[in-house]
């Protein structure tokens, strides 16, 4: 090889066989359920290359051998989670979906709730990413329940896969982007400004747990606690539909009767399952337990 060509295949980074391609998908997919498309082969190429270079190794051969078999191997798997994710998100993501979830399905599990003589909340974000949904819903919340809210008891679960994210989603200090959907008085009333950006506020801040958390984990999803809503958006679009099913009859189980499950605005419970009831209000499906 040139120095010329040498060079060049150093930038481009290293190739993937279909073979290795296969190997690292399926590799994967058992440890996340996360399905990646052979449409989407270039990018394993594109997000793998910096960690083969830190590495020094020159093939995805070797790089699959060091995730099975190295004694670094669980710490690589951190490392592979947190490439593998797609973790798009911000505050107030789905503005509509949201206004039809505030003044519709949480209203009626808050009345629900009023009416057993209760206070407390539980709420699951799985798949939070760096905390922008789980906070959005603390956040939303406090608008519903107003001056109540001190005497209420309100825990948010926040899971993700990807170690940073929810390192980041601790910090609690966000930039613009994610800052781009949110309305102007809810910025001002929830967060403060910082160099760097804006940062939570701790009585918002405190409502939410996050946690590392793996879906594919059918034991780690049985403890966590009951819930009256759960949200997982813009999620399952990347299982295929064994997983899709494995996660969707999860959230059932841990539903409490009443309870509401809210998808992304892509995604549905079609050929999923049945056990839910849709309930249609503009903008939104809420996904019943009766
Ligand atoms: C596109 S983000 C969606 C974030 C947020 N729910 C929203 O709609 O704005 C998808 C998130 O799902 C997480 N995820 C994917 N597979 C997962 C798994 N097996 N277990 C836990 N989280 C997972 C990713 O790490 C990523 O942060």
């Amino acid at each position: 090889m040139s120095l010329f060509s040498s060079s060049i295949s150093l930038r481009k980074g290293v190739a993937i066989t279909d073979d290795e391609f296969v190997q690292l998908r399926d590799f994967i997919y058992e440890k996340s359920g996360i399905f990646v498309d052979e449409k989407r082969k270039y990018l394993f190429e594109s997000r793998f290359r910096k960690r083969l270079q830190e590495l020094s190794l020159s093939s995805f051969g070797d790089y699959l051998k060091f995730l099975k078999f190295d004694s670094n191997r669980k710490e690589e798997l951190v490392k592979l989670f947190e490439l593998i994710t797609t973790n798009e998100t911000s505050f107030y993501r789905d503005i509509k979906q949201l206004d039809a979830f505030q003044a519709n399905v949480l209203k009626e599990v808050i009345e629900n709730i009023r009416k057993q003589g209760k206070s407390e909340m539980h709420i699951w974000s799985a798949g939070c990413s760096s905390g922008e949904e789980p906070y959005t819903l603390a956040i939303l919340l406090y608008e519903t329940l107003g001056m109540e809210a001190a005497r209420w008891k309100i825990r948010i679960t926040a899971n993700d896969l990807s170690m940073a994210m929810i390192q980041k989603a601790r910090d609690g200090l966000y930039n613009e982007y994610a800052m781009k959907t949110t309305p102007e008085q809810i910025q001002k009333k929830y967060f403060t400004m910082e160099t760097g950006g804006w940062r939570i506020k701790p009585e918002v801040a405190k409502m939410v747990d996050f946690k590392l958390l793996n879906l594919n984990d059918a034991l780690a999803l049985k403890r966590v606690p009951r819930s009256h809503i759960v949200f997982c958006r813009n999620v399952i679009i990347y299982f295929d539909q064994d997983m899709k099913k494995k996660v969707i009859n999860s959230y059932y189980d841990n539903l409490l009767d009443g309870g509401y499950l809210m998808l992304g605005h892509s995604e549905s419970l079609h050929k999923i399952t049945k056990a839910f009831k849709p309930v249609f209000y503009p903008g939104t499906i809420a996904y019943k337990k009766e």
